[in-house]
């Protein structure tokens, strides 16, 4: 099996700005590749909560050090997970999606490459699977999905093909999956037809998008004041909900550079004023060619980084 390559390994946790002594969130630990860096950044007074909500993943991947705590969570959690506390940590990563352990394991149904039974649940003690997701669902509601959440051109088309097969009983892998809608979406030399609509079921099954909108919202109490938010996502959806996330609480920011220039005692006059919780935005960063060379994984990659002030 292939194993998983970090994506924007080095400027990801460059970005965080690590501190030896620090204490660091990483919210989608996976196999463990960012944890791994941070960790040859700390001091044996550094920590790590390494989170993940797949248990296998983390079983599978876990390294005895006494600097990472395991949590076997959703990062929608973190909140209840650390007492309601606020400003306890210097940094968060988030790495997006599934790893290449999870997608190309058949078993778990995630990918249109290999067959196998249609779960595509991330935590496996979930007790809906994409099989009875899409058993259950009305045809206008899955074309939605398959159009908000895969960006699909054919969604209604495919959506009625789904339905018209699992209600004949033959629409039962991963297999069928791809073939059913590989019939409405024609072979691009680009992208696989099935690309798009397994994406979106995945992402619906699993509320991968509540998870984002919770986990930003919880990161930024969770932050210290000077601490780092570092989040790399693989598609547009989940981009703009970052993008408005950063831009929604760095407004701040925005309001004094529209005023500028100020003197440093009347920006700091303006933030004792509008006490609220604020970002500044540091910028974003892009896989290089060489990266993209390496891993095709990473070519839809965007790393967004922000500093809670
Ligand atoms: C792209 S992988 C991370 C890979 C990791 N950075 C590495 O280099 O090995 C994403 C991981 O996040 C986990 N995950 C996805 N959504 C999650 C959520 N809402 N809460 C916690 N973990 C989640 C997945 O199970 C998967 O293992």
């Amino acid at each position: 099996m292939i194993s998983h390559i970090p994506v924007l390994l080095e400027e990801s946790i460059n970005s965080l700005n690590i501190k030896k002594n620090g204490t660091y969130i990483d919210a989608t630990y996976g196999c463990g590749g960012h944890t791994k860096l941070i960790l040859s950044r700390l001091n044996n007074q550094g920590k790590i909560y390494a989170i993940d909500r797949d248990l296998k993943t983390l079983l599978k991947h876990k390294i005895l050090d006494k600097r990472i705590i395991y949590i076997n969570n959703n990062f929608s959690k973190l909140q209840n997970l650390f007492k309601n506390k606020t400003d306890i940590i210097d940094g968060i990563l988030f790495d997006l999606g599934i790893s290449s352990f999870q997608l190309n394991n058949p078993k778990r149904g995630f990918s249109y490459m290999f067959n196998g039974p249609l779960d595509m649940r991330i935590n496996q003690n979930e007790k809906i699977t994409a099989h009875d997701l899409l058993k259950h669902i009305n045809v206008k509601k899955l074309s939605k999905i398959l159009k908000i959440y895969g960006e699909e051109k054919y969604h209604k088309k495919i959506a009625y093909n789904i339905k018209k097969y699992i209600f004949n009983n033959k629409l039962n892998n991963t297999r069928d999956l791809s073939y059913v809608i590989s019939i409405v979406n024609k072979k691009n030399k680009f992208k696989h037809p099935a690309k798009r609509s397994f994406q979106a079921i995945r992402i619906f099954l699993n509320k991968e998008i509540e998870e984002l909108k919770k986990g930003l919202n919880i990161s930024l109490k969770l932050l210290k004041i000077g601490g780092i938010i570092s989040i790399i996502s693989f598609h547009s959806i989940e981009d703009r909900i970052i993008k408005k996330f950063m831009k929604k609480h760095s407004s701040y920011q925005n309001q004094i550079n529209n005023k500028l220039p100020l003197t440093k005692k009347q920006i700091d006059n303006f933030y004792t004023k509008n006490k609220k919780l604020t970002l500044k935005i540091i910028g974003r960063i892009f896989p290089n060619k060489n990266e993209i060379l390496k891993n095709s994984r990473s070519r839809s990659a965007i790393l967004r980084i922000a500093q809670k002030i």
